[in-house]
């Protein structure tokens, strides 16, 4: 039997945070194992809003692949593939481009959402807009089975299997209906206590940080914000430090016994935010061990990125075959 297929992807857009990790990097890292992973450094999808400066991107690009190798991402099971030396994905979007209409790419929530945030002061780029395709293309062009990622992505997932429905019952069936597989612990709050950890919020925790800098995140996080003194019974639920406890620190004894004390008043956000620290140092050293080693190294990291990216094309170009014969679009007048 062959093994089932994965591709998941990141916009080299900055650093990775503890929100990709919950999300979706602790995830691959434990399904690498079993799956043919393919990693997509997403640095088109990445374009569609940094045009005015894509020089920025290619610097981006590395930072991500050390990130992948800082959490244990292993470059022989998952390969890194840059999207941008994938030419067949452009192609294969502006097939896919007619089988979408216009009003379903305007109910896509996760764009709605993230034009909002972006308030584009020319207008929305169609480019920006049409994303969704592009990332079907992604999905399907690498016959992936399954799409680990965190929950915003859903409507992406939706709309690949819509295409992919389409595109077999209208040509032949190639393609495959991608699955989404979401994490365990599923979205992390920024250290603001708003719903979602993002770069563009300013509310993160990056995997790259230094001690000195999760110390300065964590003691500045919002709590409980009901409670006033560290003597007053608090809350739990929705305290962004213990859902922090929760997804980083594997002393559950420790956990249940700050929760029974926060919610008596007889414990301080401070010391709850100290075990905390000390919980994240934990488990971002060895990632951080990981990230210098790869640093001291680029040419391995450049070498790792280009290989993943050799045998990524090499699965996206075997697929366009089978697509354009499945369109009866393979004429040539040779
Ligand atoms: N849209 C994803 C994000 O913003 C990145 C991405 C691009 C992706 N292509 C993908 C994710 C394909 C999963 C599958 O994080």
């Amino acid at each position: 039997m062959t093994q089932k297929r994965i591709l998941t992807g990141d916009r080299p857009t900055g650093p990775l945070h503890l929100g990709h990790y919950v999300g979706s990097l602790k995830n691959r890292v434990k399904l690498q194992d079993q799956y043919d992973t393919y990693l997509l450094i997403a640095d088109v999808q990445a374009l569609t809003d940094n045009f005015e400066h894509p020089e920025k991107l290619g610097a981006n690009i590395f930072q991500v692949a050390l990130d992948y190798l800082a959490v244990g991402l292993d470059p022989d099971k998952s390969k890194f593939v840059v999207q941008s030396m994938v030419p067949e994905l452009t192609e294969l979007t502006i097939y896919f481009m007619n089988l979408v209409t216009v009003a379903t790419l305007e109910r896509n929530p996760t764009v709605k959402e993230e034009i909002k945030q972006r308030n584009f002061a020319k207008g929305i780029p169609v480019g920006f807009w049409s994303y969704p395709i592009s990332q079907a293309a992604d999905i399907t062009i690498f016959k992936a089975d399954l799409v680990p990622v965190g929950e915003d992505q859903l409507p992406m997932i939706e709309q690949a299997r819509e295409i992919v429905r389409r595109f077999n019952k209208l040509y032949a069936k190639v393609l495959i209906e991608p699955r989404a597989l979401l994490g365990s612990t599923g979205r992390l709050p920024g250290t603001d206590g708003g719903a979602k950890m993002s770069k563009s919020l300013s509310n993160c925790v990056y995997l790259s940080d230094s001690s000195e800098m999760v110390r300065k995140r964590v003691m500045s996080m919002f709590t409980d914000p009901t409670r006033i003194h560290g003597n007053e019974p608090g809350h739990v639920e929705g305290n962004p430090v213990f859902t922090y406890h929760d997804a980083f620190n594997p002393n559950r004894a420790e956990v249940e016994d700050l929760k029974e004390r926060y919610r008596k008043g007889t414990v301080k956000d401070f010391e709850v935010k100290e075990r905390l620290v000390a919980a994240l140092e934990a488990f971002l050293g060895p990632i951080r061990e990981r990230r210098a080693r790869f640093e001291a190294s680029p040419a391995v990291v450049r070498e790792i990125i280009l290989e993943g990216t050799r045998r990524g094309r090499f699965t996206a170009q075997a697929t366009m075959e089978e697509v354009r014969h499945a369109m009866k679009f393979d004429y040539n007048f040779a």
